[in-house]
């Protein structure tokens, strides 16, 4: 009997050093940004280099991650995210897409300038087909600075790609213990490491590794979108550009968009949404040539309602919901590689 317990005890006791290899496998995809950035010395914490420190150092940086998943990094790019156009947003969603579909990758970190983080999560969450966690992460001051914020927000969003019931909720952003939603989250101050929010709130936190949910999102993303990074050539979208809505507006910056080649305005208008009355006939003029008129707003927080401000149905125009003008301006191009009809760029706004 007693040596069949000890075999027995001996077995298991082989088996648990395995156990612990049974962690996931995390990619971490490096763009660049501040949380790769480099200041002249650690009072900098505003005032750097960004994109500056490779892939390995960020994550050579934390070694703890390797206690959360199996963790390899890939370079992408090295860049400042105010920089990125849509060849760079290509080539990371073309990245991200390849790593997903990988059998032995269960979830995917990407690491990013904070400037345009939100656009490059929001596209991922209209073109990669997936339901492994996805979490873009970045830091409002360089791993150079005194408290820098990147190490342990690129900990959290290892963690998050790293949890099984992170799996199918779509694609995040992980910044400041928070966990959001890509489609909703928005920069909104320029120099606190809290620097990003939700008006519709997190979907939950991240603390110490682990997981806390409070809510899912109630729009179509990854798996249940009609779009597909697979189906896009090239390096570019279809040319959607933003004016921004403001006392004393000109005509003369829309038509010079038109010359430009446009193919949507997203007009970023004061309140919900207003147009300036004498900028109506321009938009109108414009949309009868065939450039889609957007409506979204410079206010941050409510949604564009349809007809209220201008008669929508009226002048075919769409309303871009609650998106902001810089996610409106991505939907608006994908939407272009589908449709030019009006109607249905609507729909989409409304279900994305
Ligand atoms: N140049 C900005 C960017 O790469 C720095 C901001 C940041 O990453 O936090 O987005």
């Amino acid at each position: 009997m007693k040596k069949t317990v000890t075999a027995l005890a001996l077995s298991i006791g082989m088996l648990l050093p395995f156990a612990s290899y049974a962690k996931n496998n995390v990619v971490v995809v490096a763009t660049g940004g501040t949380i790769a950035g480099a200041g002249a010395s650690s009072t900098n914490s505003a005032t750097y280099t960004a994109a500056k420190v490779p892939v390995d150092a960020l994550l050579n940086a934390v070694p703890q991650i390797q206690n959360l998943a199996n963790v390899t990094g890939v370079q992408a790019l090295q860049i400042a995210s105010e920089s990125i156009t849509d060849k760079e947003l290509l080539t990371i969603a073309r990245k991200v897409n390849e790593l997903v579909k990988r059998p032995d990758v269960n979830g995917v970190v990407i690491t990013h300038g904070t400037d345009t983080l939100e656009e490059t999560a929001f596209f991922l969450s209209l073109v990669v087909h997936t339901d492994k966690p996805i979490v873009v992460v970045g830091s409002m001051r360089p791993p150079s600075a005194l408290s820098a914020d990147g190490p342990l927000n690129l900990y959290s969003a290892v963690a998050l790609a790293a949890a099984d019931d992170a799996k199918g909720k779509g694609v995040f952003v992980l910044m400041n213990d928070d966990i959001f939603a890509a489609r909703d989250v928005t920069k909104t101050i320029n120099i606190h490491t809290d620097a990003f929010q939700s008006q519709w709130g997190a979907l939950g936190s991240l603390v110490e590794g682990k997981t806390y949910w409070f809510r899912n999102i109630a729009k179509r993303h990854n798996n249940s979108s009609e779009f597909n990074i697979d189906d896009i050539k090239g390096d570019a979208l279809p040319l959607v550009q933003i004016v921004y809505g403001s006392t004393n507006m000109l005509p003369e910056s829309y038509l010079a968009l038109q010359k430009a080649g446009v193919k949507a305005i997203i007009n970023a208008g004061t309140g919900n949404g207003s147009v300036a009355n004498y900028i109506v006939p321009t938009l109108n003029q414009l949309q009868q040539q065939g450039i889609q008129i957007i409506r979204s707003s410079r206010v941050p927080q409510g949604f564009v309602l349809r007809n209220a401000e201008q008669p929508d149905d009226k002048y075919g125009w769409v309303v871009a919901h609650d998106l902001n003008p810089q996610k409106a301006r991505l939907l608006a191009a994908l939407a272009l590689t589908k449709t030019k009809d009006a109607k249905e760029i609507q729909r989409m706004f409304w279900e994305y």
